[in-house]
């Protein structure tokens, strides 16, 4: 092995290099206040915001910074070289300490911007599918059993309903990140009579941090990006695991077009999800990515440590790899479509109408436990004579409470039982209108 290089070993700049423009962002808006608060002349402010412009438009174009210890110096060196010495004047009242936290803030305001779009985009495409699947019945699972005939619009929804709630947190979560740590320098602030909120103004945050030493050594705003995006991870590896349940030849509920699956390299005959397990496998790294991140800050002493420094791979690598996964199931569930005639053959098996039985029971003034013996007995005795709820006859029926009369096939009928859950935020297409109301007039908000 070659010796180390402890230069690059202590250093950032292999990884913290995309935040150039974060920081050049920073810097300029810093150099303004300068000047506004006469700290530094104008001329300079201009001479530096000059230089500091001419990098960010090289990089924009492709240009990249010569390597430094960290993004920070590797702008500051390259400022120098280009206005020369002049350029040492930017750095006056702070430190890379609050630098780097204002920089880190800027990049997740602008990711945090970025996922919720990809979570409004996800919401469309559910609404979307349960609009054009809005009569399909499937079945419920409860511990993955069969349990109730459901509308499979109403099974997506619920997905929808998750976006639409890490979205909004994700809005919380930038609140607390729009918070502007710059000024207060290394720890306690500076005798230079700055003006933060100023430079607050400039880079577009919504308040200063109150106290310098909670301002350079904070992270909570990353770990709750972090929480955040991994709850939308989890979310996607749930969606993800049904799909490929769902794919699964026994099943064979949906098919999803033949880009997102891969054949295997030795059965002729596989089609592999995976798309969908990828997906589902990237909640793993994404969750290692908060517990790095937790574990880096628990226990720091007050101010800032080196070890902050290892807070920004976890940080980026959660962000890519969650918009990876939004762009990829938002694409998947695109070309998503219902078999039907497999949803519904198996909504009816499993007896899924035997709460229908017992509540039609209920109406009858039988109370509910009793109802309940009484539909057991019914699907104990299908079992047993190999028969279905809606093959047996109404003297069968008859045999097991008096109280059942002809009337019984209607309400075991797989469509009018999903139509009858008409309760608030049940499964009838009443419901499911209504949702798709509500969560329609949510994303035309956040627009
Ligand atoms: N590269 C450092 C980081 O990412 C910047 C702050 C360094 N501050 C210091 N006092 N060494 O956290």
């Amino acid at each position: 092995m070659e010796n180390l290089d402890f230069e690059q070993f202590i250093g950032s700049f292999s990884f913290d290099q995309r935040l150039a423009q974060a920081d050049i962002t920073g810097s300029i808006a810093h150099v303004g206040m300068l000047v506004k608060t006469k700290i530094l002349n104008l001329k300079d402010g201009k001479k530096i915001i000059a230089g500091l412009s001419s990098i960010l438009k090289d990089i924009d174009k492709g240009w990249k910074l010569p390597k430094e210890e960290d993004i920070h110096y590797g702008v500051e060196k390259e400022l120098i070289k280009r206005i020369g010495p002049v350029g040492g004047k930017m750095h006056t009242a702070r430190s890379r300490n609050d630098q780097v936290a204002t920089d880190l803030r800027i990049y997740l305001r602008q990711e945090t911007d970025e996922i919720a779009g990809l979570l409004r985009q996800f919401q469309k495409i559910l609404i979307k599918k349960a609009k054009e699947n809005i009569g399909v019945i499937m079945p419920g699972f409860t511990h993955l059993q069969p349990a109730q005939p459901v509308l499979a619009a109403h099974h997506l929804l619920a997905y929808a309903h998750m976006a639409a709630r890490d979205a909004d947190r994700l809005k919380d979560c930038r609140k607390r990140i729009n918070v502007l740590p710059l000024g207060s320098a290394a720890l306690a602030g500076t005798s230079f009579k700055i003006d933060r909120h100023y430079c607050a103004k400039l880079l577009g945050f919504e308040g200063v941090c109150e106290n310098s030493l909670d301002a350079v050594s904070d992270r909570d705003f990353a770990l709750e990006f972090l929480f955040c995006v991994s709850a939308v991870s989890a979310h996607l590896s749930r969606i993800c695991e049904e799909i490929i349940l769902w794919m699964n030849p026994e099943f064979a509920y949906i098919k999803i077009d033949d880009k997102f699956t891969s054949g295997s390299s030795i059965m002729p005959q596989k089609r592999n999800p995976d798309c969908a397990e990828v997906i589902r496998g990237k909640s793993g790294r994404i969750f290692g990515d908060l517990f790095a991140l937790l574990t880096i800050v628990k226990s720091l002493p007050l101010a800032y440590n080196r070890d902050l420094q290892e807070d920004k791979p976890p940080v980026f690598d959660a962000a890519d790899n969650i918009k990876l996964c939004l762009q990829a199931a938002n694409e998947m569930l695109k070309s998503l479509v219902f078999i039907e005639k497999n949803t519904v053959k198996s909504a009816r098996k499993g007896f899924m109408a035997a709460t229908e039985i017992a509540d039609y029971l209920v109406r009858k003034n039988i109370p509910f436990r009793t109802a309940h013996a009484i539909v057991k007995k019914i699907v104990a005795y299908c079992i047993n004579s190999g028969k279905t709820l809606d093959s047996l006859s109404q003297e069968e029926y008859k045999s097991f409470s008096p109280d059942i009369a002809g009337d019984i096939f209607k309400y075991i009928d797989l469509k009018n039982i999903a139509a009858a859950k008409t309760s608030y935020g049940g499964a009838s297409k009443k419901s499911v209108l209504r949702q798709i109301a509500v969560l329609e007039k949510n994303i035309g908000r956040e627009k």
